[in-house]
């Protein structure tokens, strides 16, 4: 009898599922990462037991206000969140005691809403149009809420820098233990800047010749200001990836630590995530194929012996009815050879072009015919 071994040690029992946040594995990109020469590890953080990394921020900032004083038995904790840090959030109030009142916006996926309110969350959805001061943000709800409910608590993932030090005692010492002190390159997409400042203050303490390459969305003001200083506002306008990108500058996005910044487009990054899914087999969410996307644009620059770390924030199934669904791919415009299109679209090009051909021939022999 041939017998396959998957087994792997078992992992020790623990009593909360909270104590299985971290310690997330790094898988080897071997096919999505195309012509890509480095060597490409991808830190899969939906294998967190919320399925992102952001489990690690709402433990830590809880964790720490609890020991602060900060957070008092029976307390409703409020959080302005794209989502995940939400779900996060709602796990640890769940397991704790605490009411989680999240604010989300309206971009959300609606996957990303129902998973809020089945791990008991009370959620207001806030217009993804409102810019940041409007009464209507979801940052303005958030500190509303918090100004009206007695003794809630306001955690601020924003410019908390309980956010940086979650990843600054975990993710940025997990890494640096995977590659054994090999990594040269880290890439991570910047939202609120927690995941990038952490990790990246502590790998280049460890050394600092490491690349800190910031991901960030066409449409968010974040490179920008790092590149000029400015906040301009006129840059902000509506996109589609999830996670990436802002329309304030968080005070938690350490800019110093950053060598290189990114802009990435919806398409890209949505073709990317697909490729990781289907060449790979890791099925991880939007902002990951953000993440590789900026990877190849970094092609050229990138040598054989680099040792590219980069961070998958969160799972695929958060985006089942986005970049996952062929249907939205195709409203959005984003598949990209033939194979995928619909039926109906193919017809159409096909025809457009054989119409056009006849179209050219009676034009010539008319022509020829009249003597032009
Ligand atoms: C899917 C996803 N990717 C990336 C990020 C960015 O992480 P950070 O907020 O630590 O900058 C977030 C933040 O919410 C996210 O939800």
């Amino acid at each position: 009898m041939t017998t396959v071994s998957t087994r792997k040690p078992a992992p020790a029992i623990v009593d909360s599922v909270l104590r299985t946040i971290g310690n997330t594995p790094m898988v080897r990109i071997k096919h999505a990462q195309g012509a890509v020469k480095a060597e490409i590890l991808g830190k899969v953080e939906g294998f967190n037991p919320g399925h992102s990394a952001k489990d690690r921020v709402a433990l830590y900032m809880v964790e720490k206000a609890e020991k602060l004083g900060k957070i008092k038995e029976g307390a409703t904790i409020i959080e302005a969140t794209s989502g995940n840090t939400g779900f996060s959030l709602a796990m640890v109030c769940l397991l704790k005691g605490y009411k989680c009142v999240l604010t989300v916006s309206s971009k959300a996926s609606d996957e990303k809403l129902r998973l809020l309110q089945s791990m008991g969350a009370e959620v207001f959805i806030c217009p993804s149009s409102a810019k940041a001061d409007d009464p209507d943000s979801y940052y303005s709800v958030a500190k509303q809420l918090h100004a009206e409910i007695p003794n809630s608590y306001y955690l601020n993932q924003n410019f908390d820098e309980a956010n940086i030090e979650a990843h600054y005692y975990s993710t940025g010492p997990e890494i640096w233990e995977q590659t054994k002190g090999r990594i040269t390159h880290f890439v991570c997409c910047v939202g609120t800047g927690g995941t990038i400042s952490g990790t990246s203050r502590f790998l280049k303490e460890m050394n600092p010749d490491i690349q800190i390459i910031g991901v960030d969305a066409y449409g968010s003001v974040l490179k920008r200001y790092w590149e000029t200083g400015e906040f301009d506002e006129k840059e902000a306008y509506s996109y589609k990836v999830e996670g990436l990108g802002k329309t304030i500058i968080p005070g938690n996005v350490d800019f110093e630590l950053f060598d290189r910044m990114i802009k990435v487009h919806d398409k890209d990054s949505a073709i990317r995530a697909r490729d990781l899914a289907q060449k790979d087999g890791l099925f991880v969410g939007y902002s990951a194929g953000a993440a590789m996307q900026a990877v190849h644009k970094l092609k050229r620059e990138l040598k054989e012996d680099d040792v590219v770390v980069v961070l998958f924030s969160d799972h695929g199934s958060r985006y089942l009815g986005k970049i996952y669904s062929d249907d939205w791919m195709r409203d959005m415009n984003f598949l990209k050879d033939k194979k995928e299109e619909s039926y109906n679209s193919y017809l159409y090009r096909k025809y457009k072009v054989r119409y056009k051909r006849i179209y050219n021939k009676v034009n010539y022999y008319i022509n020829s015919s009249l003597g032009m």
